[in-house]
């Protein structure tokens, strides 16, 4: 298996990390959501809105040899952008990128991680200690908030 790395984003990143969480949406969460949710979904990820990101909140990248394979990002207490590529998915990325952004949280100091699970992600986040908080509804369709405190 070729060595992962695992690094913060730069704005560089902007266009390759857009484009790996927009792949993964439609082809991950289409089961789970309509075509307009997918449609927003992937706008609120065009390269643009994603260097914004970068500049404000703590975004690890991935990668596996050269390919960007997953990514998670850190904003106040929320878990966010959690995305591992289609075809690297059910290896432990997903899991490898939870504990280290947790890790990073940890050392800020944040007592209880929060996220708004996609109806996709739902059950990976159980299977890591998130409990449900309450079902939530947004223009880009219902996400799931969860939570788990952080020893
Ligand atoms: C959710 C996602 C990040 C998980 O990444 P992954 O690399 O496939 O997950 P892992 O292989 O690390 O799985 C970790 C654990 O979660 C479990 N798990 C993962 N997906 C699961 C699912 N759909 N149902 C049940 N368990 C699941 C695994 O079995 C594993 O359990 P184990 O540690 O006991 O073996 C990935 O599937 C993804 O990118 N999905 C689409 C985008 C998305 O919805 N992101 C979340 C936005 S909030």
């Amino acid at each position: 298996m070729k060595s992962l790395k695992i690094r913060q984003a730069t704005v560089a990143d902007s266009v390759l990390l857009s484009e790996l969480i927009r792949r993964t949406i439609r082809v991950s969460n289409s089961k789970d959501y309509d075509q307009k949710s997918i449609d927003l979904l992937c706008a609120i990820f065009e390269h643009e809105p994603v260097a914004e990101r970068i500049e404000n909140e703590l975004i690890l990248l991935c990668f596996m040899g050269t390919e960007l394979v997953g990514t998670v990002g850190l904003r106040d207490d929320y878990l966010r952008s959690m995305f591992v590529e289609p075809a690297c998915q059910g290896r432990g990325l997903g899991k490898m990128l939870v504990a280290r952004i947790e890790e990073e949280a940890r050392q800020k100091a944040i007592s209880e991680m929060m996220v708004h699970s996609s109806l996709t992600a739902r059950e990976f986040y159980s299977a890591l200690g998130y409990e449900f908080v309450e079902l939530q509804s947004y223009p880009e369709g219902p996400f799931v908030l969860m939570r788990k405190p952080l020893q």
